[in-house]
């Protein structure tokens, strides 16, 4: 979902900063797509998502919303990829949805609790899955906890948006510096309480950027964030925004 976010014009090569990758090594990373909305040509791509369960997908509320109208968006033909690394293609499965859960807090507004669960009309019976991190879990969270987050977003803070799944590694930035990062005003506000910062703080250079949001930010094995928000892409002391997995983990569980 494309927030027209500036980027700045500096450091960024490729996600950004990372490299390509595929779904057979990350089998639980998901496409979510609309042909009529995006297009055809990326297979209609425009959020990332994963495989929890063979029927539900986490995603982030916002990805399934109307910036216009701030309502929930009515996409009668939104479609999870499984299976597909290139978009190009038409590889693995284009999945109907047959329910969608927003969670009841998600606020647009100030990007709080930015979580949603998709539930697929055919079970992927057999397909890996991402187990979500336990709730109230603190280890994953840690300033410095090395994270990798994939998508088919932008690479460059450009515009230039892959055909082929991208990953990249980035290190978790502590809730105090995030803070300082995100006080408040035009920029967005930082809330420990329900988000979570990834990026290099001092230098830039990696990050995910537009059309990465709801993707997975994973560390040890396991779902802890979701791409949300960000100033830019890849700029110093504007790390990625997540939301903070840990914090709505019961609340997802009980969709599943
Ligand atoms: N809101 C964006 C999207 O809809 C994700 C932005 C993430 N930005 C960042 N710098 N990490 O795709």
């Amino acid at each position: 979902m494309a927030l027209p976010l500036p980027a700045s014009a500096s450091g960024m090569l490729r996600i950004v900063g990372g490299n390509s990758t595929d779904t057979g090594q990350e089998p639980w990373m998901v496409a979510l797509a609309s042909r009529s909305v995006y297009g055809n040509s990326r297979s209609g791509q425009f959020c990332g998502g994963t495989l929890v369960s063979p029927t539900k997908v986490v995603t982030a509320a916002h990805c399934l919303y109307d910036e216009s109208t701030e309502r929930p968006a009515d996409r009668p033909d939104l479609r999870v990829i499984v299976g597909r690394t290139d978009l190009s293609t038409s590889d693995g499965a284009e999945v109907p949805v047959s329910r969608v859960w927003i969670d009841p807090d998600y606020s647009m507004s100030s990007n709080m609790w930015d979580i949603a669960v998709l539930t697929l009309a055919v079970p992927q019976t057999g397909r890996p899955v991402l187990p979500l991190v336990p709730q109230g879990a603190t280890a994953p969270y840690l300033a410095g906890t090395t994270a990798t987050v994939y998508g088919w977003g932008d690479t460059s803070g450009r515009g230039q948006y892959p055909y082929v799944l991208h990953q990249v590694q980035v290190p978790v930035v502590g809730d105090a510096v995030c803070q300082r990062d995100y006080p408040g005003g035009p920029d967005g506000t930082f809330r420990a309480r329900a988000m979570v910062c990834a990026g290099e703080q001092s230098r830039g250079g990696k990050d995910a950027c537009q059309g990465d949001s709801g993707g997975p930010l994973v560390v040890g094995g396991q779902l802890v964030g979701l791409v949300s928000w960000g100033t830019g892409c890849a700029e110093a002391g504007h790390p990625g925004v997540y939301s903070r997995v840990a914090a709505m983990a019961n609340a997802v569980r009980g969709q599943l």
